[in-house]
């Protein structure tokens, strides 16, 4: 396990999501309450970026939406609360999810655990 320093928590801290690359791994950091939360930056349905893709980076109370199949998960435990509903921010009919998915079976997100020590702010991969 590393320990890498991803920047300072008045830069994280302010609501949005960020992805930066901690030790060569894609991650996201946000915050939700009072503290930071990180997750690979890679969705567990076809590993596609969480913030880049035809529907934007969506990110508001601890939920991280992904921009491609719009499955959503939670930023604090990775519990993914809904599995490919729809394409590009848009929801598509219930019959469709299945086909969406790909034969993919719904799976969180991998979480990291968050230190702040100071003003730094410390992601262990
Ligand atoms: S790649 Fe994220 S839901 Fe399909």
């Amino acid at each position: 396990m590393a320990r890498v320093r991803v920047g300072t928590f008045s830069e994280l801290a302010d609501g949005r999501l960020h992805s930066l690359t901690a030790g060569g791994t894609a991650v996201i950091v946000g915050q939700v309450g009072e503290a930071l939360h990180a997750a690979r930056n890679r969705c567990p349905h076809l590993g596609l970026s969480l913030t880049t893709g035809p529907g934007g980076p969506r990110f508001s109370e601890g939920e991280v939406q992904c921009p491609w199949h719009n499955s959503r998960f939670d930023l604090c435990t990775g519990e993914n609360r809904d599995w490919t509903p729809g394409f590009a921010g848009r929801n598509m009919p219930r019959w469709s999810r299945r086909l969406i998915a790909l034969g993919r079976k719904p799976a969180p997100l991998t979480t990291y655990r968050v230190e702040v020590e100071g003003e730094d702010v410390f992601v262990h991969l």
